[in-house]
């Protein structure tokens, strides 16, 4: 993968330090811990998501050993610690109305999941969308889709016992179950292809918006990080969850609008897989993980509260934008 356009002066410093090494200094070396628009500053989340990609595939042309850069670390940690601030803040009231509801950490997992699934997205996919958005739809999903579930494999080494288990099933799942046609990210990537889109790793974070990239870095954060194994696998169990019922509903637009079978199959697989996985994650792996550390209970909820509150302003963000006339691209949608 090529390394993306940058967006403002911090992906740019961050994707010339990449490019060139010219780096005798941290990238980053102040941003307010207090920002609301955190979220959908492209400038800030393209620069966390280049110095988080370092971990995955890395770049083209760029020296993998700067994946342990002390400097680019440094940096990283600094845009992490704004990232972590500004979810806590956004999603306290959930996290303790969660924490405060009858029952067990399932339970409580429920009853958020219950309270903050947005599902406007998915309505809109399976009634209106035409093959344009479902386009775009992909394309901004792409970003995470093909590295599907490579975020959460980074957790499984930090667990023990019941919950590394139960994820090892998942992912295990995620992963095609030992064939390679069936790797989620695979059958991802056949189903962009059947539209005409180009299934390339990395083809369209040029066209990610602020809140996708936010997405994929929230993601890597909770994984990448020991202290946050707890949200890393409370926002597995969020996502889960709210996967199955609008897969479904997306394959029905997939069918209104007649497009190939191959890309439906991706979303079908998952109606199917997701209401497994949703028991799974949830009662399997954080119930579990919760009984054995009943300290990391309110970081599981912290992480299922961050993804519905992400999902609900990227889905948003999505069909914002197409009802608007122009500009046509989520590119534009940082203020
Ligand atoms: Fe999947
Ligand atoms: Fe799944």
């Amino acid at each position: 993968m090529q390394l993306p356009a940058p967006r403002g002066p911090l992906s740019q410093q961050v994707a010339h330090v990449l490019a060139d090494r010219a780096m005798d200094a941290p990238v980053v070396t102040a941003l307010p811990l207090q920002d609301d628009d955190l979220l959908v500053n492209e400038d800030v989340q393209l620069a966390l998501w280049m110095l988080f990609e370092l971990h995955y595939r890395g770049f083209d042309d760029v020296d993998p050993d700067l994946e342990w850069d002390p400097l680019l670390i440094h940096s990283r940690t600094m845009l992490e610690a704004c990232l972590e601030q500004t979810l806590r803040r956004l999603t306290a009231d959930d996290v303790r109305r969660a924490a405060s509801s009858a029952g067990d950490l399932p339970e409580q997992l429920n009853h958020l999941i219950d309270e903050l699934d947005g599902g406007s997205l998915a309505s809109h996919l399976q009634r209106h969308a035409t093959e344009e958005q479902f386009a775009d739809f992909l394309r901004q999903r792409s970003v995470y889709q093909l590295k599907e579930s490579d975020p959460q494999s980074f957790v499984l080494p930090r667990l023990d016992g019941p919950a590394k288990a139960a994820l090892a099933e998942l992912q295990y799942d995620e992963y095609g179950a030992g064939r390679p046609e069936r790797l989620h990210a695979t059958m991802f990537a056949r189903a962009m292809e059947a539209i005409g889109l180009d299934s390339a790793y990395g083809a369209h974070v040029d066209e990610a918006s602020a809140i996708t990239l936010a997405v994929n870095n929230v993601m890597s954060m909770f994984a990448l990080r020991r202290r946050l194994r707890g949200a890393a696998l409370g926002h597995l169990a969020a996502f889960e969850a709210t996967s199955s019922a609008p897969c479904r509903r997306i394959v029905s637009g997939i069918e209104r609008l007649g497009l190939p079978e191959v890309t439906a199959a991706y979303f079908d697989e998952h109606v199917e897989a997701d209401a497994v996985h949703e028991q799974l994650a949830i009662r399997n792996i954080c119930g579990t993980l919760v009984e054995a550390e009943p300290e990391l209970a309110d970081d599981v909820l912290f992480g299922a509260a961050s993804c519905l509150r992400l999902d609900g302003l990227a889905g948003a963000a999505l069909v914002d934008m197409w009802s608007r006339p122009a500009p046509r691209h989520l590119v534009g949608v940082q203020a």
